[in-house]
């Protein structure tokens, strides 16, 4: 077997540890004049270009960037696809956003035609974001799992998706039933799961819109396919809370409902948990469960303020989400922006480290595919990034200021966007150039 191999020589920082965990030093490697080898698509090595280039072949074709920083892949875990074209919307809280607004939204994407168009642009948008991995909510209709896997898959991707389940509390045009979702689910599993680079997730909405029969089938299918995800949403906003004790009165709170029908685990993600307490945050941890932590979107929302410190506590797992389109960017780099923001407003500090690790390391172990993404270790999937420290005037001045690569990551997280994204590759293939 003939092998393709390629080298990309430019400045590479990529996590190595939690700094919760591990300290900030130990945290992570950077290669000021730094060599990333790529062969068929995965990682062969990285390290210093000084060092890794008298132990390559005379002909390696090395391709180099100058004012630039490799990173891996950004990771995702949390979006909706079916929301892409109202992102932005005014004016509502979340019950009253997800009623006026989202649902008949949503309602487009029986129509596989507008899926199709729809998944385009949004797996455009998260290249171009320099999103490589997303934990993606289609909506209600098979059809939209359907149309994003199929461009994903033309891509060779690494992502994941699942069709929303939701049987009540919803227009009567937006429903399935407890049964529909268990057959559709299925089907999309069989057809999907474990193809090339695509992995499904079981996708009950949030508490609310499951009656406890699809709340029922959910766990079931998680027992009989143990390495599919499972994502929905948790304790986002006050209304939404007290409804659920309203709705499930015989439970201890909102993640007991959900751990009632079996839905935590290590492949298991929970959206937002503004307002978990401390057992909850237990409970999660012990169950090897995460938590994506969404910002823009609480901001947005005016949800609340993710206590990132009592997660780090109890050892949480979590990944950082753009939510779109209560998120208002698809940039994991302007998602850390507010994500700094967040823990100011709590008197607390958001390393430079720890956002990088966030946005890369940190969402592959929520998603447990450390081992694939999110670092640039020898063996991942060829996911990296190229980050354009000439993107704009500004950001192109800031960081001729900077002395260290600390403050070059920090301005990158607060002035970064698209723009920064220079290039995307995936699987070693480039599927974006600015
Ligand atoms: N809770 C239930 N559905 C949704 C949704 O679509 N977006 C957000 N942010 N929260 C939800
Ligand atoms: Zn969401």
């Amino acid at each position: 077997m003939s092998l393709t191999r390629k080298a990309y020589r430019a400045a590479i920082l990529h996590s190595i540890g939690d700094p919760a965990d591990v300290g900030i030093d130990a945290s992570y490697e950077y290669f000021a004049d730094g060599l990333l080898v790529v062969e068929d698509g995965k990682i062969s090595a990285v390290g210093h270009a000084e060092a890794l280039l008298p132990t390559l072949p005379g002909d390696l074709i090395i391709e180099q960037y100058t004012d630039a920083l490799i990173t891996p892949g950004f990771i995702d875990t949390h979006i909706h696809l079916p929301q892409t074209g109202m992102i932005g919307s005014y004016g509502e809280q979340l019950l009253d956003w997800l009623n006026t607004y989202t649902f008949p939204f949503e309602s487009q994407f029986a129509d596989k035609a507008h899926a199709d168009e729809v998944a385009d642009i949004f797996i455009k948008e998260l290249l171009r974001n320099g999103t490589t991995t997303a934990l993606v909510f289609g909506s209600v209709h098979p059809e939209s799992v359907n149309a994003f896997f199929e461009a994903a898959e033309k891509l060779d991707l690494r992502m994941i998706a699942g069709k929303v389940m939701m049987d009540r509390n919803a227009p009567d045009y937006l429903v399935d039933t407890a049964q529909s979702s268990y057959t559709d689910s299925k089907a999309l599993i069989e057809r999907w799961h474990g193809k090339g680079r695509l992995h499904y997730a079981v996708t009950p909405r949030f508490a609310p819109t499951s009656t406890p029969e699809q709340l029922t089938v959910a766990g079931q299918l998680l027992a009989e396919y143990p390495d599919v995800y499972m994502q929905t949403h948790i304790s986002e906003n006050l209304k939404e809370i007290e409804w659920v004790k309203a709705l499930f009165p015989e439970r201890k709170g909102y993640l007991d409902v959900y751990d009632h029908y079996q839905l935590l685990g290590e492949r298991s993600v929970f959206a937002h948990g503004v307002h978990l307490c401390d057992a909850e945050c237990a409970r999660l941890a012990e169950t090897g469960s995460a938590v994506s932590f969404c910002p823009t979107s609480n901001f947005f929302l005016g949800s609340g303020l993710f206590n990132l410190p009592m997660a780090e506590k109890h050892k949480l797992n979590v990944g950082l989400g753009t939510d779109v389109g209560g998120g208002t960017s698809f940039s994991l780099l302007q998602t850390l922006n507010e994500a700094y923001k967040v823990m100011q407003l709590q008197g607390a500090r958001l390393s430079p480290f720890k956002s990088l690790y966030l946005a890369t390391l940190g969402g592959a172990r929520a998603l447990r595919l450390e081992d694939k993404v999110g670092s640039l270790q020898a063996g991942s999937d060829a996911d990296f990034l190229v980050l354009d420290y000439n993107a704009t005037p500004l950001l192109s001045y800031r960081i001729k200021q900077s002395k260290s690569i600390e403050e070059t990551l920090f301005v990158l997280t607060t002035l970064g966007d698209d723009r920064t994204v220079q290039a995307t590759y995936a699987a070693g293939a480039k599927v974006h150039q600015r």
